[in-house]
């Protein structure tokens, strides 16, 4: 598998991304997904979340985080003291990956590091287009796509984090920080905690 490169229009806005992304085959997981999901929110957005891939419903809608991931993304986000429809939400995968264990429900599985490496490209395009001034990566996923496979999201949430150079942008965002993907609130035994700590996070956003 190629990776996406070539099928990433340059200088492109959204309209057009979201056109092309639909004809990607940088990896395997167009074949069995429905669609792919490029990033929604205000084209000058100041703020960018970036998480790991579409979702069930995801995939279904064509549009990022409006399951249930996405809907307490959103109350967090409000908790934090920012406006959820001021902030472009995006996924560092565009195509959604499953298994289907019994043969009906589709269950989600965390793409492999070379599906991510490979759908990297879009992210780039859509953070050259938004240029916006902060990023949150939510969840390992999106912040070893950014930080590096070393990077660890359980030691280092929360921090200030510097703009890598592995992928370089005319303007980086200022602002660069890493939590918990808000799915991991929802499988949380501690879901009151584990939910402030988020918010907590998204704070520093705010501030
Ligand atoms: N989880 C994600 O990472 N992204 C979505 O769009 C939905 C759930
Ligand atoms: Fe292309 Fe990304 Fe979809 Fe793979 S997951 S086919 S790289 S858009």
């Amino acid at each position: 598998w190629p990776g996406a490169e070539q099928w990433v229009p340059e200088h492109a806005d959204h309209d057009a991304l979201s056109a092309a992304v639909q004809r990607c085959r940088g990896c395997d997981l167009y074949e069995n997904a429905t669609q792919a999901v490029m990033g929604e929110g205000p084209p000058d957005a100041r703020v960018m979340m970036v998480g790991e891939q579409p979702g069930d419903q995801e995939d279904q809608a064509g549009q990022p985080f409006v399951g249930p991931a996405g809907k307490l993304l959103v109350r967090a986000i409000t908790e934090a003291g920012l406006d959820p429809t001021t902030i472009y939400r995006t996924n560092v995968v565009k195509h959604f990956r499953f298994t289907m264990p019994s043969g009906t429900r589709r269950i989600h599985k965390s793409p492999a590091g070379w599906q991510v490496r490979a759908c990297v490209p879009w992210l780039h395009a859509e953070l050259a287009d938004v240029r916006p001034s902060t990023v949150v990566l939510l969840g390992a996923t999106a912040a070893k796509a950014v930080m590096g496979t070393d990077f660890s999201v359980t030691e280092r949430r929360g921090e200030l984090l510097t703009w890598p150079d592995r992928l370089p942008l005319d303007e980086p965002p200022e602002r660069l920080l890493a939590t918990v993907h808000p799915s991991s609130v929802l499988r949380s035994n501690d879901h009151d905690a584990d939910f402030a700590a988020l918010v907590d996070d998204l704070r520093r956003v705010a501030s």
